[in-house]
């Protein structure tokens, strides 16, 4: 870029400063709240987006695991989270500077082979890359690029909380578990890790209609909040008898969809392990470990293995959703922290279960 086109595009932002501040990942277990540079317009179809509220994922513990090897040193860390419009690009066409948005996880160009499928998440010049590939959205401000199909429209005056469990959660526990897991009326579900994802697939399961929801976890507080947001029964897996209390919960029959949403070999396995004949194993833990497929007992039981990336094609409908207060994502929001605060977030998430802690949400007020 030359020096006039650079002096355009802060002409363009309307401001000089050139800086601002982020959590940055430096290699696994090491994050600091450091100053980077303000992400300004690099294509016609990106937005620049002043943040408001912002969170953090289970991804990003398993980010800071050393478990996505993808992400680099420097890397600014976050998928989530609402904001204003700074500028756009030129030809950025439903959104403008001021509006208020929804950042989805998943960056759709909206015309490659993968998205025109609908699956998002594998758009040839997007798909999960913000946080990820790309700096994010724990940040003062972040550049979304195809802003035309990746942001939505905040309704006006929404709660920017709920709508930051939009950009990722609920559409992730909804597609990858509810979806792929093909919950149906009368089934019986179990729901292994009760963190934010696991338990917006039970909120979302209930959509169907489903006659028992297990939860599984091994933190006793998650597992109340599941039994509150309309679990039928819990299981503390933390002794190490998940398999054979689930077993003992279904009369020995098992259960006919599994959800994996912890990311661990040791969640895989119970998954695998209490599937009825026909079950149906929804994985949506992101794993960084080879996990053991036990074959051997699964090959004539007719079941199902599904795994996804979130393509987020079901937030316009989940939208709609929580407008209609159908659904309440608020309520998965346990802790609120100044955005400058962030490393103590990230040390209240991490340490959930003696924090009592669900989402944490980042507020840049
Ligand atoms: N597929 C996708 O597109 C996608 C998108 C977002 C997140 N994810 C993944 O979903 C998973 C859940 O995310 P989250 O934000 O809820 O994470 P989280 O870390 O907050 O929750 C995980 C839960 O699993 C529980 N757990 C750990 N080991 C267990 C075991 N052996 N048995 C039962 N429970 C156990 C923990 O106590 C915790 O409550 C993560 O792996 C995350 O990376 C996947
Ligand atoms: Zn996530
Ligand atoms: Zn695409």
């Amino acid at each position: 870029m030359t020096k006039s086109q650079a002096l355009m595009e802060r002409v363009e932002t309307g401001t000089q400063k050139t800086t601002m501040k982020a959590l940055v990942f430096h290699g696994p277990g090491r994050r600091a709240w450091e100053d980077k540079p303000r992400p300004t317009i690099k294509d016609a179809t990106d937005a620049i987006v002043r943040i408001k509220t912002s969170t953090i994922c289970g991804t990003d513990l398993h980010i800071l695991k050393g478990d996505l090897p993808a992400v680099t040193d420097g890397r600014v860390l976050g998928h989530e989270g609402v904001g204003v419009v700074e500028n756009v690009g030129k030809a950025v066409s439903n959104f403008h500077s001021g509006d208020e948005v929804v950042i989805s996880c998943v960056t759709a160009c909206g015309k490659c082979e993968f998205c025109r499928k609908g699956m998002y998440s594998h758009c040839k010049d997007g798909g999960w890359i913000l946080g990820y590939l790309i700096d994010g959205t724990q940040a003062e401000y972040v550049r979304i690029p195809h802003a035309d199909t990746s942001l939505y429209a905040l309704p006006p005056g929404a709660d920017a909380e709920a709508y930051t469990m939009l950009s990722d959660i609920l559409p992730t526990g909804f597609e990858c578990g509810v979806l792929n897991g093909q919950v149906k009326p009368g089934d019986t579900v179990a729901i292994v890790g009760a963190g934010p994802i696991g338990l917006a697939a039970l909120l979302t399961a209930q959509l169907y209609s489903p006659a028992e929801i297990v939860a599984i976890d091994l933190d006793a507080n998650r597992l109340d909040v599941a039994r509150s947001f309309g679990a039928t029964s819990v299981v503390d897996s933390s002794d190490g008898k998940a398999i054979e209390r689930v077993m003992a919960l279904t009369g020995g029959k098992g259960v006919d969809v599994a959800i994996e949403a912890v990311g661990v070999p040791a969640s895989f396995d119970i998954c695998q392990s209490i599937l009825a004949p026909g079950g149906r194993l929804a994985n949506v833990g992101v794993h960084g470990k080879p996990v053991e497929l036990h074959l051997e007992k699964l090959w004539d039981r007719n079941i199902t293995l599904t795994t996804r990336l979130v393509d987020t094609i079901t937030t316009p409908m989940l939208f709609k959703l929580v407008q209609s207060g159908r659904l309440a994502p608020q309520k998965l929001v346990t802790h609120r922290f100044a955005l400058a605060d962030v490393m103590k977030a990230y040390d209240t998430f991490g340490d959930a279960a003696k924090q009592h802690a669900l989402k944490v949400v980042l507020k840049n007020d």
